[in-house]
């Protein structure tokens, strides 16, 4: 049991770890040490029987049926924007729009606020550690609105260059769209300083939040982001289903990004008019079990608490740190203070593929290559890493294994 942190009530992590069925396996023969939670988390039974339940006995298709189970599913389904809107604590639930996930919440952010409000010559302020998926849907637009991209520079310990930015950013800076926790280093981005630069300098803040939000509590008025993005896949959630948040006055103003479905007020081929905010960027049936899946998931955090994951995730992190620096030839890529449940390495003479495939025989399962973030990569003059992720059901024990396992590879290319 770990210690009681401060007034934070001690949490039984080996009970719950056993919500984990998928934790409870060999693979290759060895006892699973799952480790690339950043990519995805696992789903406990909780979540996993509340989406069964819905399948079985309450399925419907949502706010279009007068009927009473599609009014049971619309209910199910409206629950999570309230959840949402507390765990991130939105001032409105409407300020809640459901997408597929961090990838298109992103795409929204640009293909609307982005098209509409940029033009000729505007600057988008990104980082050299963005995920790809805050990169590429930036490149797409400024093509189309002739805006600039700048970017910050990352240091050699893994954090943003904060004295760069103020250098980079202009009157004419519109966007600044920021990882809020590096998928890649692990890094946690001093993200309401950020913001306030963006503001004083006229623009608004975006924030990819998708490893940020699974590990800590987040409170979207306090960073006073404009537009937040993560996804349920990473919160013990399903796949398929992620947020983006939007202060409401810029999402009223904003024109809708997909057509058809519940995002219509009146439609004739004349003219069409639009639905309100949230659901004028809900177009089609929308993901409805995920939406049931991840309230229930937000369930089973809540019950643990947010703080409780964040101390616990520290110390495995710090733990996972502590060990794997010490293995000979080790180099971490990212070497902040302010880390979260991520580490990555690299060996001079041991390609992180080679490394994975062996830790894979061994039953551990960490993600090697580029983490779809290849800019940063490129800034540390390497072409993959190994990356351990971590979560609250992880152990000291499972990274032990992976220290093991690392050594045991070594052998192999002495
Ligand atoms: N972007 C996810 C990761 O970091 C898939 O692994």
């Amino acid at each position: 049991m770990p210690q009681a942190v401060k007034d934070i009530p001690a949490v039984d992590f080996d009970k719950i770890r056993k919500d984990f069925s998928v934790l409870n396996q060999t693979v290759n023969g060895q006892p699973l040490v799952y480790l690339d939670n950043a990519a995805s988390s696992q789903m406990p039974k909780q979540v996993a029987d509340r989406m069964d339940h819905y399948h079985r006995h309450e399925h419907a298709n949502v706010h279009r049926g007068i009927h009473t189970l599609s009014q049971k599913a619309t209910d199910a389904y409206e629950e999570a924007r309230t959840k949402v809107q507390e765990l991130i604590h939105a001032d409105h639930e409407y300020e809640v729009i459901y997408t597929t996930g961090t990838t298109d919440s992103l795409n929204l952010v640009a293909n609307s606020y982005g098209l509409e409000n940029l033009s000729k010559g505007d600057e988008i302020i990104l980082t050299e550690m963005e995920h790809h998926a805050n990169i590429v849907p930036w490149q797409m637009i400024a093509k189309k609105t002739g805006a600039i991209i700048k970017v910050i520079p990352v240091t050699d310990s893994g954090e943003l260059d904060l004295e760069a930015y103020k250098d980079l950013i202009t009157s004419s800076t519109k966007i600044v769209s920021v990882v809020h926790v590096s998928n890649a280093l692990g890094t946690m981005n001093p993200i309401k300083k950020i913001g306030e630069i963006a503001h004083e300098n006229g623009a608004v803040l975006v924030v990819d939040g998708a490893q940020a939000v699974p590990h800590q509590a987040v409170d979207v008025q306090d960073i006073d982001a404009d537009f937040y993005a993560f996804s349920a896949h990473k919160m013990c959630g399903p796949t398929g289903f992620g947020i983006l948040y939007g202060k409401k006055k810029l999402l009223d103003a904003m024109p809708p990004y997909r057509g058809g479905g519940d995002m219509i007020d009146k439609v004739s081929f004349e003219e069409t008019t639009f639905n309100v905010v949230p659901f004028r960027f809900e177009a089609g049936t929308p993901p409805i079990s995920a939406a049931v899946g991840f309230s229930a998931a937000l369930d089973y955090l809540n019950d643990i608490g947010m703080d409780q994951i964040e101390t616990r995730e520290h110390e495995l992190v710090n733990y996972a740190v502590e060990r794997v620096t010490k293995i000979d030839g080790l180099k971490l890529v990212g070497n902040s203070a302010n880390r979260a449940s991520v580490v990555s390495f690299v060996f001079d003479d041991i390609h992180a593929s080679d490394l994975g495939m062996i830790l894979d025989k061994r039953g551990i399962a960490v993600r090697t290559g580029h983490h779809c973030a290849q800019p940063v990569l490129r800034r540390f003059g390497v072409p993959a890493t190994t990356r351990a992720s971590l979560s609250f059901y992880n152990t000291k024990d499972d990274i032990d294994r992976l220290v093991d396992g690392i050594e045991y590879a070594k052998t192999f290319f002495e």
